[in-house]
């Protein structure tokens, strides 16, 4: 009865997709299977095509699957997915493959592959991006895993795969929770993108006067050069929407407060445990909190703000273009820092990641689409122990260019009292990153005097403390413990 390569658990709308775009491709039946069996019948019937076999148990799920058995399951992250596992694996065998396509939560797949491999059944954690569009025609897709379920699952994720100049975009990211990890900072890097480019819509507008539909030709224009991208792309889009009801921009018409679903916040939370600096993507989570707080912000609206009548951006092309050159450094800025999160990562987890590889499958499907991508995965070639993305030669050029605009976009921002956290904490990361000196030194002498914390010094080895209190200033070398 085994008549089926692949199935898929979860009929909502990417898991449909996905086993749509499955069904598509040359060597696949994909067998199909949700709790509501109503799902499955409607899927089935609207698309004959796909000639999937819709089967209303686990039982014959799983009997209707060629071995090894493989199976995505594709529903809500959290319990739903340990439900399913649970069911999974009372039907399946060892050998067979359990595919997590959800957005879940890396350490909740080292945990279940670490439990499911007891089985001996194989489990897959796989970061699945491009939402519907990408899941029916072609995602990025980062699994993780073992090496024995790649072989089997390899041939069957690139069918699926976006392709990018001629190669999918699929790759074995690493062991166990790697691929998950690494889309979960992809999302970051998603996150900080998308609020660049809120902040440079809104400091042309304001600086400019320019209406929405015009910037939305900028963003246009911005797309045929270095800065194109998916995420560029669709915000032309959105800036050129009229709404129906009342005439105006959309844009305008939509409250601007931002949700989120929580892949931003792991990567900041994990990004913190691993004492990887992401400024970039920590202050666009923050912006999405600040814009969801309305009590709060009704409250302060009449706090005072710059005289902003005063504020003259100048030649507005010149200033247009300043803000997208900052556009592009503070961008690479937030895929330098994600590239930092996964080498950290990639330590504290024992994860072989390529990191050329993982720039390579986001040239395609993903939301993070960018031209710069190749850029990325040239530096990573070039140089494997490359320190800092931003310190690899194409991009030490952007920041030549764009380092003048950048500062200047940034203090305009700020004269005129218009937000911009990412634009500007990327800045300051810059800076940061390239200063001789830092103050550090200064709150390690106050962490020795109110803590006797201790300090290194730049001129001697060995540990220090000085006896701040009284006219007493000697230092003394101490154990370093
Ligand atoms: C993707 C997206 C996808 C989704 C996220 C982001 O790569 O296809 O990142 O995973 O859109 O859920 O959603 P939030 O903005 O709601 O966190």
């Amino acid at each position: 009865m085994a008549q089926a390569n692949i199935g898929v658990v979860g009929l909502a709308v990417m898991g449909s997709n996905l086993a749509r775009n499955l069904a598509s491709r040359e060597g696949n039946t994909v067998a199909v299977y949700n709790r509501s069996p109503e799902k499955t019948d409607a899927l089935v019937s609207e698309h004959p095509e796909a000639g999937f076999i819709a089967t209303k148990s686990y039982e014959e799920f799983a009997a209707t699957l060629s071995k090894p058995r493989t199976a995505l399951i594709m529903v809500q992250a959290g319990r739903g997915t340990d439900a399913v596992i649970d069911e999974l694996t009372k039907v399946f065998e060892p050998g067979d493959i359990i595919v997590d396509g959800g957005n879940a939560l890396f350490t909740d797949t080292i945990r279940r592959e670490k439990a499911v491999r007891e089985t001996g059944i194989n489990f897959v954690g796989a970061g699945i991006s491009g939402g519907e569009e990408g899941a029916l025609n072609g995602p990025s897709i980062m699994p993780g895993g073992s090496a024995e379920a790649w072989e089997t699952l390899g041939p069957i994720l690139k069918s699926i795969a976006a392709v990018a100049e001629g190669e999918p975009c699929v790759t074995h990211v690493g062991t166990d929770g790697a691929g998950h990890f690494v889309k979960m900072i992809h999302n970051g890097i998603e996150y900080a993108d998308m609020q660049l480019i809120a902040e440079a819509y809104d400091l042309i507008r304001r600086g400019t006067g320019k209406t929405p539909a015009e910037i939305a030709e900028i963003f246009a224009e911005w797309n045929k050069g270095e800065l194109e991208s998916y995420l560029i792309e669709i915000t032309a889009e959105v800036l050129r929407q009229t709404d129906a009801d009342t005439g105006k921009p959309l844009v305008d018409v939509i409250l601007d407060q931002a949700g989120s679903k929580g892949t931003g916040v792991w990567t900041v939370q994990t990004a913190l445990d691993l004492g990887i600096p992401v400024s970039g993507i920590a202050e666009a989570v923050f912006a999405r909190s600040l814009s969801s707080k309305p009590a709060q912000r009704a409250a302060a609206s009449a706090l005072p703000g710059p005289d902003s009548e005063g504020w003259n951006p100048g030649d507005p092309d010149a200033f247009i273009e300043g803000v997208r050159l900052a556009l592009y450094a503070s961008k690479v800025i937030a895929y330098s820092q994600g590239f930092d999160a996964i080498v950290a990562g990639a330590e504290q987890y024992g994860w072989d990641i390529q990191k050329g590889e993982i720039a390579k499958i986001w040239r395609g499907g993903c939301i993070i689409r960018a031209r710069f991508l190749n850029r990325i995965t040239e530096a990573y070639a070039e140089n494997p122990d490359l320190v800092a993305l931003v310190t690899a030669p194409f991009f030490v050029e952007i920041m030549e260019r764009a380092q003048t605009a950048w500062r200047n976009v940034v203090a305009d921002a700020a004269r005129a009292g218009i937000p911009a956290p990412a634009f500007s904490s990327s800045l300051s990361y810059y800076d940061g990153l390239r200063a001789d000196r830092l103050p550090a030194a200064l709150v390690q002498g106050q962490r020795d005097f109110f803590g006797a914390h201790t300090y290194k010094r730049v001129d001697k080895e060995g540990t220090f403390h000085t006896l701040w209190s009284g006219d007493r200033t000697e230092v003394s070398a101490v154990d370093a413990h």
